[in-house]
């Protein structure tokens, strides 16, 4: 697995962008190669056994705090250089980034993103990814890394949309949602089973000048 970029014109972003475009939201069904995923997912069950994964906070800066009642995942946050798989998502992602401002002019600056490891039973309440004194997450994106995930097996992302309608995703691996940060309110349900995922945002510029 090399070179995962893909021009801005593949017709896989395109969808993306035109979903965006029409509904604030896309579900790809099977966005990554299967190799690609399992690796991921290796990657995140290395990084949980090693303890790496950290319970995740709630709220930002001074006020932030571990509330297991709101959220109960473990996260830890991708840097470049550390993995091939993450690598290659990343540069995935960034082709992403440049379909999205092409065809929408968001002005992306950059992508940020955790794995996300939820132990059977946890769950994160329903919210926003903005939070009130930084907008600059725009538009997120959830990558779902669980090997044969079963309907009864829970764990759905389930985005309240427009007219009092609500849509579910079961997490199953190589899945990927992509949906406007501060339109679409969101939660997860618990699982039965541990739940893996790859949680980003991609980024503008803030307002604030250094
Ligand atoms: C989040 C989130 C959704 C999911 O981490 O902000 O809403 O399906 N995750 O994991
Ligand atoms: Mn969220």
């Amino acid at each position: 697995m090399r070179g995962m970029h893909l021009s801005p014109d593949d017709p896989l972003l395109l969808r993306i962008v035109d979903d965006l475009a029409s509904h604030g939201w896309s579900q790809q069904t099977l966005f990554l190669p299967e190799p690609l995923t399992l690796a991921l997912a290796a990657e995140c069950r290395k990084r949980a056994a090693e303890g790496e994964l950290a319970p995740a906070a709630v709220g930002r800066g001074a006020s932030q705090e571990v509330r297991e009642g709101i959220r109960g995942d473990h996260i830890q946050w991708l840097e470049p250089g550390q993995a091939e798989s993450c690598d290659q998502y990343l540069e995935l992602m960034d082709s992403l980034r440049i379909a999205l401002n092409r065809g929408l002019y968001l002005g992306l600056e950059d992508f940020e993103c955790h794995f996300a490891l939820y132990p059977a039973g946890a769950f994160y309440r329903r919210h926003l990814d903005r939070f009130r004194d930084d907008d600059r997450r725009t538009v997120s994106a959830v990558l779902y890394l669980n090997q044969d995930w079963q309907a009864g097996d829970g764990g759905q992302l389930r985005m309240s949309l427009k007219g009092d309608f609500e849509h579910d995703v079961e997490p199953a691996g190589g899945c990927l949602v992509v949906f406007l940060s501060g339109d679409i309110p969101h939660e997860v349900l618990p699982a039965r089973r541990e739940r893996l995922s790859l949680t980003g945002w991609f980024r503008r510029r803030g307002n604030d000048p250094f």
